[in-house]
């Protein structure tokens, strides 16, 4: 087996989804920090030309690209434009992603479908890309932005979560295969981290975490850390004991500790 790859700054180019704010964007200006140099992309071009311009100064630098990842065929046209214009994608952290609550009644079917288009879809069209190319060249580093929602089902959480554990299965099986072909396939589970999607929530959300802090973590798991990336351990920690338990004890705990 090969030695699994580590990105470093001379080799190529990371590109991170969903730059234009929350975690992408904290990740894409800690990498620039680092040194990289960052293609950060996502629909809101505006968004992303302000986070360029608040890297300028730094030792990387971050370069604007709209797309939507739920276009396929815009997907595989900008990997072909980046790797033309800027050199091979050494990382793709495939962060986009979006979180709405829903119940069982009423049922909102668009919800379900939307959150599982983006999420799992639009990661599936990003794979689909970068796959074949880095594959092909036998080094790389992929990471998928999941979540510990993944882990289990949480209350109002039944799209989010489905979508978040399809993410980590995907991840878990895609390694069996990069590892073979010298492409290091990571995880990325965040419990609650700062960021507008988080500022929707009516609901307590422990061990909440500034996202400079979640975005160095991300960024050293990157460097040293292995297949999953997981944080705060706390969280992370309680969440896979719940996992363990007989579904009974499971159902009466989070019940009651959720029902207020
Ligand atoms: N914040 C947390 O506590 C937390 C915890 C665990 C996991 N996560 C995961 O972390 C990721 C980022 O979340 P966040 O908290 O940073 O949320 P956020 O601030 O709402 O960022 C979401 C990003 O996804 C992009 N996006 C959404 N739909 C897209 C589409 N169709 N095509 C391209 N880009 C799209 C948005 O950009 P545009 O609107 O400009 O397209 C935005 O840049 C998500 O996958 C989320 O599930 C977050």
């Amino acid at each position: 087996m090969k030695p699994l790859y580590r990105a470093k700054p001379l080799d190529g180019v990371w590109w991170i989804t969903g730059a234009s704010s929350g975690i992408g964007r904290g990740v894409a200006l800690e990498a620039a920090r680092r040194g990289f140099t960052v293609i950060a992309t996502a629909r809101r071009l505006e968004a992303l030309q302000d986070l360029a311009d608040e890297a300028a100064g730094l030792s990387g630098r971050i370069i604007p690209m709209a797309c939507d990842i739920g276009d396929a065929a815009a997907i595989l046209t900008l990997v072909t434009d980046i790797e033309a214009s800027y050199g091979p994608i050494s990382l793709a952290f495939l962060n986009a992603g979006t979180y709405r609550p829903v119940n069982a009644y009423p049922f909102d079917a668009h919800a379900f479908h939307e959150m599982f288009a983006v999420n799992v879809g639009g990661t599936i069209n990003c794979l689909a890309a970068v796959m074949p190319v880095m594959c092909g060249r036998e080094w790389g580093q992929v990471a998928l932005n999941a979540s510990v929602a993944g882990y289990i089902g949480l209350p109002r959480s039944a799209a989010y979560s489905g979508t978040k554990a399809a993410l980590i299965a995907m991840a878990e099986s895609l390694k069996f295969d990069t590892d073979r072909c010298g492409v290091t396939l990571q995880v990325v589970n965040p419990g609650f981290v700062e960021t507008p999607l988080t500022a929707k929530n009516d609901h307590p959300m422990p061990f909440l975490m500034p996202l400079d802090e979640a975005s160095k973590l991300i960024c050293d798991g990157f460097e040293t850390g292995g297949f999953e990336i997981t944080f705060p351990w706390q969280l992370s920690r309680i969440l896979k004991t719940l996992r363990l338990l007989p579904y009974a004890l499971y159902f009466w705990l989070v019940g009651r500790a959720t029902r207020a």
